[in-house]
């Protein structure tokens, strides 16, 4: 069998409790990179023990950094790194790999970091990672499958994005930092985990303003330090648990450590859809089932839109709801491809070009799946909790990419879910 590693949940048992939000995925990855940018000791509170964390490690470690969990702190030693290149092994794991790129540069003045390749949701082309690098100077080129990349002068500029990319704006960040002058990105990325990286640097000594708007100024600065950061909630996270009173008559749950301010699109959703949203403490949230689900209408878009890593969570959610829901997704042309799985347990859904259409309220069945991608296994874990009898999720190799503890933390909750490994 070619992947043996999967959860058994045996669904339909109402989960009610409370759970905690661990450190943000999606901030750790960039945070890490940005250790080349300055060599000494960096020290990262709240880093979550995922998969893609520990494969950007590795790179750095490879690069000749060395690191260690401290309890709950993440310590990166980078006075010694003594490599630029990566190697194809550890890249190919994970395509934030590419963030490697702008730090790099910005910190090591050249690098070569094999070309990410295609992946389950999308073609997810790294354009605009190129062009707006070579318009901070440096020359970037193809060798072998690999992106080599020469910075020893890079000069500020204004760079517009075409889309407001996430790690686009993270590697441009990196790379303009400790480039001569001013460097402007227009139609930057507003996420919060872009302006987590904004704030790591500004700490180690850059200048830069506009974080969380459309236009970022960045002034170059001679040196950086090493500094201490504690890494923002995962939203992605938060949103996926705010989703599961809802899979059940009378659900209730309790989500601590919330970035309230980050989740305010999909927790107005939540609304909109039917369930309680109750703030009862700074970083508390209730959630409750009251009645039945409403149908809605969801399109992703870049932050403070509905972020594109919730539909599929949000897409089990409305297989329950009453009536026809859509969902267009506008980033990434293949992110539907959990529907497939999600219809084997009884979801009627359709999807048409990048547009779902569900028709609920459908009673799910369990059944064997498989997680296509990260979000997309989520969702299947959370719809294995809503069906009757036993789902079987397989490939959760890539669920392991971005949740932390996801079992323990399902089970505190009262889920009945093992992980099985073995033929
Ligand atoms: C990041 C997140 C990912 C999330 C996505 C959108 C990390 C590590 N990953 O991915 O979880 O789903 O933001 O919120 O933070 N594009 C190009 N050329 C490029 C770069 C991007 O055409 O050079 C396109 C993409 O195909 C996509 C859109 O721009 O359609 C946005 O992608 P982007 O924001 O770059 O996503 P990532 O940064 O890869």
């Amino acid at each position: 069998m070619e992947n043996i590693k999967r959860y058994l949940i045996r669904g339909g048992k109402p989960l009610k409790g409370e759970v905690r939000v661990s450190g943000a995925k999606n901030a750790s990855l960039p945070a890490i990179s940005a250790t080349l940018l300055a060599k000494g000791l960096y020290k990262l509170k709240n880093v979550p023990k995922v998969r893609d964390v520990f494969v950007m490690l590795n790179i750095l470690e490879y690069l000749g950094a060395k690191w260690a969990f401290d309890k709950e702190t993440l310590k990166i030693d980078t006075s010694t790194i003594s490599k630029t290149e990566i190697p194809y092994e550890l890249a190919h794991q994970m395509r934030a790999s590419i963030l490697f790129l702008g730090a790099l540069a910005g910190g090591l003045g050249e690098g070569r970091v094999p070309l990410p390749g295609g992946c389950a949701i999308g073609k997810r082309p790294v354009d605009f990672h190129l062009k707006g690098l070579s318009l901070l100077g440096a020359e970037v080129s193809l060798d072998h499958g690999d992106l080599v990349i020469k910075a020893k002068k890079l000069r500020g500029t204004t760079i517009i994005l075409d889309f407001p990319s996430v790690t686009t704006t993270e590697n441009l960040l990196m790379a303009s930092v400790l480039s001569e002058g001013e460097t402007i990105i227009k139609n930057a990325a507003k996420e919060p985990e872009v302006v987590f990286l904004g704030e790591m640097l500004k700490k180690m000594g850059a200048e830069i303003k506009g974080l969380g708007e459309d236009t970022i100024y960045v002034k170059g600065k001679k040196k950086l330090k090493p500094v201490e950061m504690e890494v923002i909630p995962d939203r992605i996270e938060a949103g996926t648990f705010i989703v599961i009173p809802g899979l059940f008559e009378e659900g209730e749950i309790i989500v601590k450590n919330i970035p309230f301010h980050y989740l305010e699109t999909p927790l107005q959703k939540l609304t909109e859809i039917g369930l309680r949203v109750e703030r009862i403490d700074k970083e508390v949230l209730k959630v409750k089932k009251k009645g039945s689900l409403k149908n809605t209408q969801i399109f992703t878009s870049p932050f403070p839109g509905f972020p594109t890593d919730l539909q599929p969570q949000f897409a089990v959610l409305l297989t329950q709801a009453q009536g026809i829901s859509v969902i267009n997704e506008t980033l990434f042309e293949n992110r539907f491809l959990y529907v497939f799985e999600l219809n084997r347990m009884g979801a009627e859904i359709k999807v048409e070009n990048r547009t779902a259409i569900i028709k609920g309220p459908t009673p799910l069945e369990g059944s064997p799946v498989r997680a296509t991608d990260l979000r997309a296994g989520a969702a299947l874990v959370l719809a294995g909790l809503c069906a009757k009898n036993t789902t079987t999720v397989y490939n959760v190799e890539l669920i392991e990419r971005g949740y932390e503890n996801l079992i323990e933390k399902l089970k505190n909750l009262g889920a009945e879910i093992v992980l099985e490994t073995g033929g």
